[in-house]
């Protein structure tokens, strides 16, 4: 008989077989991402989950994550959260209701003004950008799904990350001044003292609105962090996740996705010393990965607690509960947003094919 939660999730997968497929992000701790079948960024995973043809998929993620992929899923598929309930701060901060109100009044003015969010965002508010001609984007391919959003219109609402579209909009050359973020009191809904007839007019002439979103992970990281290290270790590569301010990521000497803070890891030259400004767990590994020939340390110790709720003993009660034929677990897709949310979701795959 298995003794450990590790043997355990090992069994488990052996006896399920082909059915199951378990995929990870790479903010997962080492307990857990070590029983993943597929790993990656969000991109990386959305792609690679619209490929698996096992009949149950678990998802080490937040709640956004499984909800893009049981929207990719094949009929009869079914997608599990080991954590249902742990869900990314920063897809909470649109709802659909209220983007729908903004668009409503951003759109009064004549102009086109195209959606595009960022993956971390709820599937209703995914479905309102595919109502509205726009996609989805990862921090992979921000830049270039502007550049596409800017090419369907006049004007851009990116959302909810104002961090990650600034940032993007800096490596297109926008600059401050074609630039808004948006103030939700003045789109207020009718009949509060803040509501406005028309969009504000600053709103009406930047070409890039941003929704006041962030990352309160990646905004722990200051440029003072960046500089304090630069004295610290002189002749080290600092690399930060875009999700920081543009602040950080103007005095860092790189930003990308998850996947590009890898890539870049395993590129260095040996000898030298990286300092890394994402999740501490993707640090923490990538430390323990390149301990031969690189130092790896991070910007700071920041640590998502939403991501910290899947568990090796929850991924273990969720593999039992596969194997017992318990199908009540599965992230359920409400259907009038299937097609819309699906249609954002595909745009984001096929410019990026
Ligand atoms: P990546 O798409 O770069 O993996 O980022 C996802 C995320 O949630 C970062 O905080
Ligand atoms: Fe969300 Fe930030 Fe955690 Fe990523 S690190 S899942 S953006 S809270």
């Amino acid at each position: 008989m298995p003794d450990s939660p590790f043997d355990s999730i090992e069994a488990l997968r052996a006896s399920l077989g082909a059915s199951l497929c378990i995929v990870g992000h790479h903010y997962q701790t080492e307990e857990v991402i070590r029983h993943t079948d597929i790993r990656g960024d969000s991109l990386e995973l959305a792609r690679r989950v619209a490929e698996v043809t096992a009949e149950h998929i678990v998802f080490c993620g937040v709640y956004f994550m499984g909800e893009s992929a049981a929207l990719l899923a094949r009929p009869g598929q079914k997608v599990h959260l080991p954590a249902p309930a742990a869900e990314c701060s920063m897809a909470l901060m649109s709802s659909a209701p209220e983007l729908e109100r903004v668009m409503n009044r951003l759109c009064h003015s004549g102009r086109k003004v195209i959606p595009l969010a960022y993956v971390n965002s709820t599937l209703a508010v995914k479905a309102v950008v595919g109502r509205y001609g726009g996609a989805v984007c990862t921090s992979a391919n921000a830049r270039r799904m502007l550049e596409w959003a800017f090419a369907q219109g006049d004007a851009v609402l990116f959302l909810p990350d104002m961090n990650l579209g600034r940032n993007s909009a800096r490596a297109m050359g926008l600059t401050e001044l074609d630039q808004y973020i948006v103030d939700l009191d003045a789109f207020a809904p009718a009949g509060r003292p803040e509501a406005d007839d028309a969009a504000p007019s600053a709103a009406d002439r930047a070409r890039l609105l941003l929704w006041p979103g962030y990352c309160s992970i990646h905004t722990d990281f200051t440029p003072a962090m960046v500089s304090d290290m630069r004295t610290r270790h002189p002749g080290a590569k600092i690399i930060v996740h875009p999700e920081c301010t543009p602040e950080v990521t103007r005095a860092a000497d790189g930003a990308g996705s998850t996947s590009f803070l890898i890539d870049y890891a395993a590129k260095a030259p040996d000898g030298a010393t990286l300092i890394i400004g994402t999740e501490v767990n993707l640090v923490r590994r990538l430390a323990g990965m390149h301990k031969h020939r690189l130092r790896i340390l991070p910007l700071a110790e920041s640590a998502c607690e939403y991501m910290a709720e899947i568990t090796e003993l929850r991924l273990l009660a969720l593999l039992e509960g596969i194997a017992r034929g318990d199908s009540g677990l599965c992230v359920r897709v409400a259907e009038e947003l299937k097609a819309p949310a699906r249609a954002s979701l595909e745009r984001m795959l096929r410019a990026c094919a």
